[in-house]
């Protein structure tokens, strides 16, 4: 009992982050739902959307006496601050996109601030939903000593009737809606046992 109210009472900082650029994208949606949800229906839990489309292409050479260029410092130290980071990973040609696998690499170097977060992961796209590029995904984090929930896992379908999505964009579905609440219930929960707080 006393574990349990100290684990309602603990506010976890999410940051989430999208690897489609695209204004219309369906996984960028999905965050945007998440934030919804952290806003009612999920307690204690703050989500934060992180735009990667700033970060210039990784080059060493950019790095200057141990500093990085402005925008990834500013993007480093988000991830940093967080407790754990909620990807939103579309698949390309079976694996995570580019700007995505560039953001991480960014905030890979050292020193690796990835290290010891929890991290979820939530797929939209056809075919399996966007399925391989979060198992590609689950393998960068081992290096990253990222530690993603095994369960539920998110896959979403956007091309199978009914629709998923509205005309603004937004997700409408139920069952997605639902899925993705369990998802950050189990996100939440898994940071605060990590955290060593429940
Ligand atoms: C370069 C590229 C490669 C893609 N490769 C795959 C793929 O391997 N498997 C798949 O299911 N969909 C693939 N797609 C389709 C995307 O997953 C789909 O368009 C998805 O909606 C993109 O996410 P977004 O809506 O968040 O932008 C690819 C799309 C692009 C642009």
């Amino acid at each position: 009992m006393a574990s349990a109210n100290r684990a309602s009472s603990s506010l976890i900082k999410v940051v989430a982050l999208s690897g489609s650029l695209r204004k219309g994208s369906y996984n960028t949606a999905l965050i945007r739902s998440g934030i919804e949800l952290s806003k009612g229906e999920v307690e204690g839990i703050e989500i934060e959307y992180v735009d990667i489309s700033d970060l210039p292409f990784l080059n060493t050479d950019l790095e200057k006496d141990g500093s990085y260029p402005s925008e990834v410092e500013a993007f480093r130290q988000k991830i940093a601050a967080a407790d754990s980071v909620l990807f939103a990973s579309p698949e390309y040609n079976y694996s995570v996109t580019g700007p995505l696998k560039n953001a991480i690499d960014w905030a890979s170097r050292p020193p690796n601030v990835w290290a010891g977060k929890a991290g979820a992961i939530v797929s939209a796209g056809g075919g399996h939903g966007g399925a391989k590029s979060q198992y590609h995904l689950r393998q960068i984090g081992v290096f990253l000593d990222l530690h993603f929930i095994n369960k539920p896992e998110f896959f979403l379908n956007v091309f199978q009737p009914p629709p998923k999505f509205n005309s603004d964009g937004d997700l409408i579905d139920e069952d997605a809606k639902n899925k993705l609440k369990e998802i950050l219930l189990s996100l939440k929960a898994f940071t605060l046992r990590l955290q060593g707080k429940n």
